[in-house]
């Protein structure tokens, strides 16, 4: 059996290298080649050299994605499954029709490039429902990156004003989970490991912005809820971000089609590389 590992051209750092080697060791101790092939370097060309039996597909490229299944080639994640997680306002509209507990969401009106916004009104219409501070948060972003924390609501309106005429939602914030959430990574229909995340000096509580990790034993809700939300977007294996609600009810932050697994293995000593590698074996035998 062979497969292909395809990664972003782009993305060169040790970051996402040590993810994707640890890719390679877990399949090749199951004797399975799993050889890493750039987007960018197929994006032109008509097929690979060899014809894989699967793709891990680490790139958030969809066109790409949707190409490769249409071409007859099993993908792990699937390509819609992977674009309900990279856009949050997707994974917000599906999570929802599933009835995945998830913050009261209020999707930005869409405007264009050189138009912008002409009128902020929504913006007091978002606060008015979901209250200050308000979470404002970009469809595509990661590392906490694009996840912003509005205290009042001139400032709201200057976040919405400079985001335009990129595609945003508006969020109830869930201050029981200030600074804090677990990363519930689950693989099939399983928790397979679970960090919590946590920061004393930022709203989020991602390890890239500085967040402290630690081994957690979720309780039934939580593990439940990750499941569902896993199911709910059609994944193979995924990291839930999963915020504490009142009374410790979960809520589903957000889903994580490409998991960066490596913090979990540092933190819980659980390699997610060799629990997909078995996994994705075991689907495809
Ligand atoms: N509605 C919310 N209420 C409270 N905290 C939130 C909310 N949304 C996000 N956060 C915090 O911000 C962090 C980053 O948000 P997330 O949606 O996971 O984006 P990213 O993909 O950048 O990690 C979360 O891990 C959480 O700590
Ligand atoms: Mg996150």
């Amino acid at each position: 059996m062979k497969g292909v590992l395809i990664v972003n051209g782009f993305l060169n750092s040790d970051k996402y290298y040590d993810i994707y080697n640890l890719l390679v060791k877990a399949f090749k101790t199951r004797n399975v080649q799993l050889d890493i092939v750039k987007s960018s370097e197929i994006s032109g060309k008509e097929d690979f050299s060899f014809t894989p039996d699967f793709v891990m597909f680490w790139d958030k490229d969809y066109y790409l994605a949707d190409k490769l299944e249409r071409e007859g080639l099993k993908l792990f994640n699937s390509a819609s499954a992977m674009i309900l997680c990279d856009n949050k306002i997707l994974t917000y509209r599906e999570l929802e029709k599933h009835g995945v507990l998830y913050p009261k969401t209020i999707v930005a009106p869409k405007t264009f490039e050189n138009v912008g916004y002409t009128d902020l009104t929504f913006v007091e219409k978002a606060v008015e429902r979901l209250g200050l501070p308000i979470v404002i948060k970009e469809a595509y972003g990661s590392f906490g990156a694009q996840v912003y924390l509005a205290e009042t609501i001139e400032k709201a309106k200057e976040i919405a004003k400079k985001l335009a005429p990129k595609e945003f939602m508006f969020q109830q914030f869930i201050s029981t989970s200030r600074g804090k959430d677990l990363r519930i990574n689950v693989v099939g229909d399983k928790v397979k490991a679970t960090v919590y995340r946590y920061n004393d000096n930022d709203f989020r509580s991602n390890i890239t912005l500085g967040g402290n990790k630690q081994p957690y034993s979720p309780n039934d809700a939580q593990k439940q809820i990750a499941i569902n939300a896993v199911k709910a977007l059609g994944l193979d294996f995924a990291g839930v971000d999963v915020m504490f609600g009142e009374n410790d009810t979960p809520i589903v932050c957000e889903v994580n089609s490409n998991p960066h697994f490596k913090s979990t293995l540092e933190c819980t000593g659980i390699d997610l590389a060799e629990l997909i590698a078995e996994y994705v074996i075991e689907k495809l035998c």
